[in-house]
């Protein structure tokens, strides 16, 4: 088949891919030479960070299936996909960890001014006594989102003795005591906000959620909390969370992974601000992850032929939850 790797993945996986398939790396071409490569792709394997729109997919005639290394639908042009009918499988599943188990790496360097003190460091300082920090344990850890990547975050916050609660877009007593066994406490949106201690973001990018994150919220975080976004910019309005970090002493400290702006060149409006941590969308950055990701790309493709559900049945007997595969349509 004739594959178009779009976005950095897992080098191992494109060099057994190779082995079997007509595959160009098209993450460094030209837009001419991209352009001239649609013509001929069958498959197309993407991340975030590139549009994949509908003047793209239609610049691909013999396009059949699109796999999105990762979680995130929100760059693509959905309706498209529907209305021409292709297949789109994603892979949310190793992702997933890594977003999780880099929340806790938020929390804690905000808890504990990690980066602070590593700094100090830097500049001989030894300011010991002005790096007092937070325990985790027994504060309370509100996740806006409890599905796949929120729901791991709260199993782990019980781990670490905190008192979790979280909330839903679509409210069903079944989640509710399903998250229970848990010990992660479905509630309303206002009172997870306004009881966290850590407020972490978790849910995808759609206009429901577009600047969720707003002044009002933020104004009703609790006194001393901090705000985790791991889940993709604009759900949190950087400026209003800018006006509140200069102005007032509600929010103590806030992490963001993802950005309304990513892009070499762009700066974070809250990049002045010394109790904000900023990293360039490396929530599921971890190398583990993405080695599993690219396996699960090459059983994608290998099993595909040219009908997404039979990828289902080659490859889970478990069903397609456990694969991480989901479905356009
Ligand atoms: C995802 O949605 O899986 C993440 O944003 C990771 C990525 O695509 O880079």
């Amino acid at each position: 088949m004739k594959i178009l790797i779009a976005s950095p993945i897992d080098v191992d996986a494109v060099k057994e891919l190779s082995r079997e398939h007509d595959v160009e790396d098209v993450t460094k071409v030209t837009k001419d030479k991209m352009n001239k490569l649609l013509r001929e792709c069958e498959v197309l394997v993407f991340r975030s960070g590139i549009a994949i729109s509908a003047e793209l997919m239609e610049k691909a005639p013999r396009l059949k299936l699109l796999v999105r290394a990762g979680s995130g639908v929100d760059n693509i042009d959905m309706p498209y996909v529907r209305e021409r009918g292709l297949d789109l499988v994603r892979i949310p599943e190793p992702g997933s960890q890594a977003v999780a188990e880099m929340a806790f790496a938020f929390m804690l360097a905000l808890s504990r001014n990690l980066f602070k003190a590593d700094q100090s460091m830097r500049n001989a300082e030894w300011i010991k006594y002005e790096l007092e920090g937070y325990l985790l344990k027994n504060k309370t850890l509100g996740i806006v989102g409890v599905g796949n990547i929120g729901g791991r975050v709260g199993e782990m916050g019980t781990a670490w003795g905190m008192n979790t609660i979280g909330c839903i877009e679509h409210f069903s007593e079944e989640r509710r005591s399903e998250l229970a066994q848990k010990n992660i406490d479905l509630m309303e949106f206002d009172q997870v906000v306004s009881q966290a201690d850590y407020l972490s973001i978790h849910v995808p990018l759609k206009d429901s959620t577009r600047n969720l994150i707003n002044s009002d919220v933020l104004s009703k975080m609790k006194t001393g909390s901090y705000l985790i976004n791991l889940a993709r910019g604009g759900i949190v309005d950087e400026f209003a969370l800018l006006l509140e970090l200069s102005n007032g002493n509600r929010i103590r400290g806030a992490a963001l992974d993802v950005h309304k702006l990513e892009k070499a060149g762009k700066l974070s409006p809250l990049a002045g601000l010394p109790n904000v941590i900023l990293t360039p969308h490396v929530g599921a950055m971890a190398i583990d992850a993405q080695r599993e990701i690219g396996r699960r790309v090459i059983q994608i493709i290998n099993g595909y032929d040219g009908n997404q559900s039979n990828i289902q049945l080659k490859h889970s007997k478990r069903g397609t939850a456990s694969l991480g595969i989901g479905a356009a349509k």
